[in-house]
């Protein structure tokens, strides 16, 4: 294209006297005959109100404010296939078009206030159909862009921006080119056909008497590419989430993260990291208001070498007076690597101050249980605040099964239970990822 430096100066202005359009309408033959000076080579600028307006993408709606405003939000639904952000009143969508935008294109200006405008069904066709149209009336060959006006999400204010084109190539790549001081531009590509939209919308105004302008002076190719191609393909859209919608998504997956890591990078884990996910497990639920969890974190490598090696002791002691040889000894005794490989090691305890006493075996078995299945659910909740600092981890029972020597390698209270240990590193395969949750099938019983 495009003298986007221009060689001559660019001209835009409007077409003025053109009626209010109605569906129905014939938008070429109106342009034409309003202006007949228009010459090839010029960019036809046209507000998509008139499109819609001539191609009868008009909803009739109540009038009452309240109705009317119902009336939009359903369509909105209906014109969305995917919700981006949500910011107080505004809803931002992806439309059918593909195009992002605060309520989908969905508008409620310069139309009557029984009526309600939808964006036309293919703006790009719209373009291609003025084309062609002013070529057969007036012999000339113009380029047509269709605009609306759109926020931007990171500046404040609007502009207008091409949402159909026809007869200019909408974006000027500046790939492999350099700049005056012989810098290469290499990701620098100029949306020209939003950037005319915008230009020409200075003319143009909001209030709905000049929904033409024309830009003249620019020199234009034509590559066949439409204002669809300015629409950024979902996969290489960074903020394809609104803030709200990303917030919920990782609320919803924050379970679905954890799952057990065996083996770990050779990378430092975050003390701040640890804490914080100690502190959200700390939050589980326990009985009678009780602090029945301590999470012993054994920052002390010699510590936790001596009680690793204590407790590889007692399980051989175990195994071999299960009548196990040595070398089916060593084979289960190796299982337990991950306590040494493991970055972090964390020992949950539990501690069952506060439980109340009963006099029957019923009633003291119950009580008994609870402290234990509250033990369970701050474990699982420090293993999921884990993986929500995508940091892998794995409980093992390990400790279970030597809570004596636990106690005195690490010279702690004998009424503390250890409840396995929990391995925790940065997973050696990568990040984290959710799973899909499990088939309901037996699990969930809906009485
Ligand atoms: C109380 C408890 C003890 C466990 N002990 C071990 C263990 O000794 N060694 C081990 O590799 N995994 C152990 N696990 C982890 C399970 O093997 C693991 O949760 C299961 O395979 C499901 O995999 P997932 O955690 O990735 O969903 C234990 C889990 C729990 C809840």
């Amino acid at each position: 294209m495009a003298n986007h430096a221009a060689e001559r100066p660019l001209e835009i202005f409007p077409i003025n006297g053109l009626p209010e359009f109605r569906p129905g309408d014939d938008l070429t033959g109106t342009i034409a005959s309003a202006a007949p000076w228009l010459r090839s080579g010029d960019i036809l600028v046209v507000t998509s109100k008139i499109v819609s307006k001539v191609e009868g993408r008009l909803i009739k709606v109540p009038a009452d404010p309240e109705a009317r405003a119902a009336a939009r939000r359903w369509l909105v639904s209906e014109e969305s296939v995917r919700t981006v952000a949500r910011i107080k009143q505004t809803l931002i969508t992806q439309n059918k078009l593909g195009i992002v935008q605060a309520a989908a294109g969905v508008d409620t200006s310069n139309v009557a206030s029984d009526e309600i405008a939808m964006l036309p069904a293919d703006p790009d066709a719209s373009a291609l159909a003025l084309r062609n149209g002013l070529r057969e009336r007036l012999g000339i060959e113009v380029a047509v862009l269709i605009t609306d006006t759109m926020g931007r999400t990171w500046r404040i204010g609007q502009t207008d921006a091409a949402i159909g084109s026809s007869g200019l190539r909408v974006l000027h790549g500046y790939a492999g080119q350099s700049d005056a001081q012989g810098n290469e531009l290499q990701v620098t590509e100029i949306a020209v056909a939003d950037e005319l939209a915008a230009a020409a919308d200075l003319v143009k105004g909001k209030t709905g008497n000049a929904p033409v302008a024309v830009v003249r002076g620019m020199t234009i190719s034509d590559d066949g590419s439409v204002a669809k191609d300015l629409i950024r393909p979902l996969d290489e859209d960074l903020f394809r989430l609104g803030t709200a919608e990303a917030t919920e998504q990782g609320r919803r997956e924050a379970v679905l993260l954890r799952r057990s890591v065996r083996y770990f990078a050779d990378t430092e884990v975050d003390p701040d990291a640890m804490r914080r996910a100690v502190g959200a497990a700390l939050t589980a639920p326990a009985p009678h208001h009780t602090r029945p969890v301590r999470f012993v974190w054994l920052r002390d490598q010699a510590l936790r070498k001596r009680l690793l090696a204590e407790m590889e002791h007692a399980w051989r002691a175990d195994l071999r007076a299960d009548g196990w040889d040595e070398q089916r000894v060593d084979r289960r005794i190796r299982r337990g690597g991950l306590l040494h490989e493991a970055t972090e090691l964390v020992v949950p305890f539990l501690v069952r101050t506060g439980s109340h006493e009963y006099p029957d075996e019923r009633r003291a078995t119950a009580e008994r249980d609870m402290f234990t299945i509250a033990s369970g659910a701050a474990v699982q909740g420090l293993l999921i605040a884990l993986a929500a600092e995508q940091l892998g981890s794995c409980w093992v029972s390990s400790t279970l099964f030597c809570p004596d020597v636990v106690r005195e390698v690490l010279d702690i209270d004998p009424s503390w239970e250890p409840l396995g240990a929990v391995a925790v590193g940065h997973p050696a395969d990568g990040e984290l990822s959710p799973r899909p949750p499990r088939e309901l099938t037996e699990g969930l019983v809906e009485l």
